[in-house]
This record gives C-alpha cells, sequence and structure tokens, in this order.
C-alpha cells in the first residue's frame, strides 16, 4: 500500500506519516528532509542564491541515507556524514524554499521518491507526493492547520530545544514559506482532487492519526497492523466534542473528562458565557494555565472555557472538608499551602509540567473580588521559567458577581486567553528573568482586563 501525505510546514504531516507507518507497518519517507539535505549541500557549495541550477549535479551525485526513527525525525546521512540537524536549522529552512523550487534538484529526488515507491509499502510525506510524484497512490491526505496553530506548534517545538521565537517572527516565517511553496510553478503544494482534506487546527494528534489508518485500513484491508491499529473505520468528520477532551497527559484524570462532558453546555448556557482567546491554547505540551482570581467557582469557568485537563494548584483549605478533597484531587488538583514554603506543592506542580499536561495557577495568590488586579507573587513565575513550558495568561471577568450576599447569582461570564507569554533571555540570570516572567504576565492580565472594557 501507498499513502501519499501532503501539507504546509506544522501541519503535522511528519509525526502523522510517521505514526501511521509504524502502526500499518509500511516504510516512511520524509522527502522534505531530501530537500534539505540538497539545500544544504547547494549552501556549502556556494549555490545559494545565484548558482542553483548547478545543485542538480550534487543532488545527482549526492549519497543521501535516510534512517527514519520510532519517536523522532529521521536521521539523515550524507555518505557517512550525518545532516541531521545542520539541515534543520535556520540557515538551510530559509534558503530550502529556493533549491527545492528548482525542476533540476525536482527532477533527481522525484526518480529517487518514485525508486521507493516502487518497492511498494511506503508512506511518503512532502508537499507533491498526491499530485506528482505517487499520482496513483492507494490513499492521498492533505493536511492543514491555521497559520497561527502552525506557528504556535512550531514555537512549543523549539521551545523544547531551548530556543524561544516570538509568534510573530513565527507566523512571518510560515506565511512567506507557505506563499513560496503554493506560488511556484512546479510542483507547487496542492491538494490533489482525489484527496481527503484534515484541517487538524483543532485535532489532537493521535484523531489524525487514527482518521488516516481508518481510511486506509477501509481501503486496503488487508494492510497488516499491530495492536495499536484502530478495530473499526473512523468517521473522518471533526469531532471537536468530547473527543477534543480526551486525557493528552498520563495524569489527566476519567473524572475530570466525564464532568466536563456535560460541564460546559449547561454553565455557558446559565452564565451567557463568553470565551474569547481559546486558540491561544496549545494543543499539546507543558503549559502553565495563570489566571486572575475572583470567584472560588474560577477553576470551573476555566474548565468550561479551556479545551484540555487544567491541573489546578489550589488552596489547602479546600482538602479540610474530606469529601471534597478527594473529589477535588480526582479531578486532578493538589493542595499548596499558602504563605509557607511548600516543597510538595512545588514538586507535583513540576510533575505536571514534566508529563506535558497543564498547570493552573492563579499568581495573585488571593481572589480580588473588587475586580482589581493584586501583586503577582513571584514564586509562580518560576514554573514558567522551566524549559518546554507555555505560559498562557487567562483573565476571568464577572465570576465574581457569581455568589453575592451568600446568594447564587447568574451573571455573564467572560473568559479571555491571551496569547503565549514571549519568554526572556536564557541567558540573564534566573532571578531577572522571574522578574521579568512576572511583569509581563501582570501586563498580560491588565490588558486582556482592559480590552474587556472595550468590548
Ligand atoms: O517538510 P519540510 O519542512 O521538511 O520541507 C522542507 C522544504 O522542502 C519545504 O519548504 C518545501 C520543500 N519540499 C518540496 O518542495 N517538496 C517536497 N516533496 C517536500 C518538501
Amino acid at each position: 500500500m501507498i499513502i501519499a501525505i501532503d501539507g504546509p510546514a506544522g501541519s503535522g504531516k511528519s509525526t502523522v506519516a510517521r505514526e501511521v507507518a509504524k502502526r500499518l507497518r509500511l516504510r516512511y519517507l520524509d522527502t522534505g528532509a531530501m530537500y534539505r539535505t540538497i539545500a544544504l549541500l547547494a549552501l556549502e557549495a556556494g549555490l545559494v542564491p545565484d548558482r542553483i541550477p548547478e545543485a542538480e549535479a550534487i543532488a545527482a551525485k549526492a549519497r543521501i541515507k535516510l534512517e527514519p526513527q520510532e519517536n523522532d525525525l529521521t536521521r539523515v546521512f550524507v555518505d557517512d556524514r550525518e545532516v541531521s540537524t545542520e539541515i534543520r536549522g535556520g540557515l538551510v529552512s530559509q534558503n530550502v524554499s529556493a533549491v527545492s523550487a528548482d525542476p533540476g534538484v525536482r527532477r533527481v529526488l522525484t526518480a529517487l521518491q518514485r525508486a521507493q515507491a516502487d518497492q511498494g509499502d511506503l508512506v511518503l510525506e512532502g508537499r507533491d507526493m498526491g499530485t506528482v510524484v505517487v499520482p496513483g497512490a492507494d490513499l492521498k491526505v492533505y493536511l492543514t492547520a491555521s497559520v497561527a496553530e502552525r506557528a504556535r506548534r512550531r514555537q512549543l517545538q523549539l521551545a523544547e530545544k531551548g530556543i524561544t521565537q516570538p509568534l510573530d517572527e513565527l507566523i512571518a516565517e510560515i506565511t512567506r514559506r507557505d506563499a513560496y511553496d503554493s506560488g511556484r510553478e512546479l510542483a507547487p503544494l496542492c491538494r490533489a482532487e482525489d484527496a481527503i482534506e484534515i484541517d487538524t487546527t483543532s485535532l489532537t494528534i493521535q484523531e489524525v492519526i487514527d482518521a488516516v489508518c481508518a481510511e486506509a485500513l477501509r481501503r486496503a484491508p488487508q494492510v497488516a497492523r499491530d495492536d495499536h491499529a484502530p478495530e473499526s473505520v473512523i468517521s473522518l468528520k471533526r469531532r471537536r466534542w468530547p473527543l477534543s477532551r480526551m486525557a493528552r497527559s498520563p495524569l489527566d484524570t476519567l473524572l475530570y473528562r466525564v464532568a466536563y462532558s456535560f460541564i460546559p453546555p449547561v454553565w455557558k448556557f446559565l452564565f451567557r458565557m463568553k470565551i474569547y482567546g481559546a486558540e491561544n491554547i496549545p494543543p499539546a505540551g507543558a503549559v502553565v494555565l495563570a489566571s486572575n482570581h475572583r470567584s472560588n467557582l474560577d477553576p470551573f469557568f476555566l474548565g468550561v472555557a479551556c479545551p484540555r485537563q487544567i491541573h489546578f494548584m489550589a488552596k489547602a483549605e479546600l482538602w479540610k472538608v474530606a469529601t471534597l478533597g478527594r473529589i477535588i484531587t480526582a479531578m486532578g488538583a493538589f493542595p499548596i499551602a499558602r504563605g509557607a514554603a511548600d516543597r510538595e506543592a512545588v514538586r507535583r506542580a513540576i510533575a505536571v509540567l514534566d508529563q506535558g499536561a497543564m498547570l493552573g495557577l492563579f499568581p495573585e495568590g488571593h481572589r480580588h473580588r473588587d475586580g482589581t488586579l493584586g501583586p503577582i507573587s513571584p514564586g509562580v513565575t518560576l514554573f514558567s521559567l522551566k524549559d518546554g513550558v507555555t505560559t498562557v495568561p487567562a483573565v476571568l471577568e464577572g465570576t465574581e458577581r457569581v455568589i453575592r450576599d451568600r446568594l447564587p447569582r447568574l451573571p455573564s461570564v467572560r473568559v479571555s486567553f491571551g496569547a503565549p507569554l514571549e519568554m526572556p533571555n536564557s541567558d540573564l540570570p534566573r532571578a531577572t528573568r522571574a522578574e521579568i516572567v512576572g511583569m509581563r504576565l501582570e501586563e498580560a492580565l491588565r490588558h486582556a482586563t482592559s480590552q474587556q472594557g472595550d468590548r
């Protein structure tokens, strides 16, 4: 079976192609890595930008060896030299579009890719698989995602490697690359007519993998599959609810999932909830959600508005009532003793982030029922400084009116998620970075609050 997966940068192609190949026991070919390798060799030979056509000869001579990895990007060797890291660096990324637009280079690489496909049982991933390289593929998939979402995914990927790059820059880079890859004359990035298109913006990577595998098995049921393969065909329709709340980290809990399969519609209706900026929440990976605090019910409002499970650090007093304590523990929260150095709470918070889950914090420490923002306590900003963590500010408005004079009310409630905080340069001393993060967080929370007034 031959599966062709195309799509723009950041649409999730590489992970999806690799996992689909693994599950269906097919081989996997990352054709972007091939173009990147030729771009590197052309750069090294001084052919970029003026003598790119000479790169065809380099491509024809290069002995490229691709070694797909279980859970990582393909390793790439030219002769015996490993170039896996270099081909994914900034310089190659900036120049690969120009090199891959060259007809000679494409001719050579297309032939190599077809030779691989001729051997059968292959998942090919790139830009022109379904349209040019293997137009007769058994299954063609075209993955897309919004530019903002792709930029956020790229930011997460970079953050995991300790690199911080502002979202605006990434959005500009992706937009430029899209325009180049789609606008070139030869084999532009476009969807084959008979490809199935999946918009991955609000899907988890597992949902996309399941969908592609299911479709592949429907078309060729004889394909070998391992124990993880889906048992039955899953519809390719987007299933935002309740699958979007499926556990995404090993820490996520069943009770949370069950509770939040019915709370949101009711709360959204009762409180005429308005939710802004949910697209600012990364779909996966370690996240600190830092919110202002106005009511004991705030965690519920955030939970309703947020597509992922939030593991709240909550005041230890709540655990004094045994049943309540048990329930909130089962909802994934853990206690913090305020006003003391609570090492256990810090350890639990770090464990949440280490497992790629979402940590919910109220950095003001106490509720501010008058709607003002209290001082940010410095300790919480340290979690944001952990490698690979994205910090998303959240502002609640209206929750201070939910209980008035000890009686429940039904005010309208707004929840706004701000853009992820930009992290300070990692060369700065830790204390300085913590201070900068605190300032940025405060600014983000205030900014969102004043914007709400404008709406
Ligand atoms: O998928 P990627 O980001 O590693 O791809 C790197 C570049 O190579 C991308 O800018 C477009 C180009 N490319 C191509 O033109 N045709 C392919 N089949 C794969 C990649």
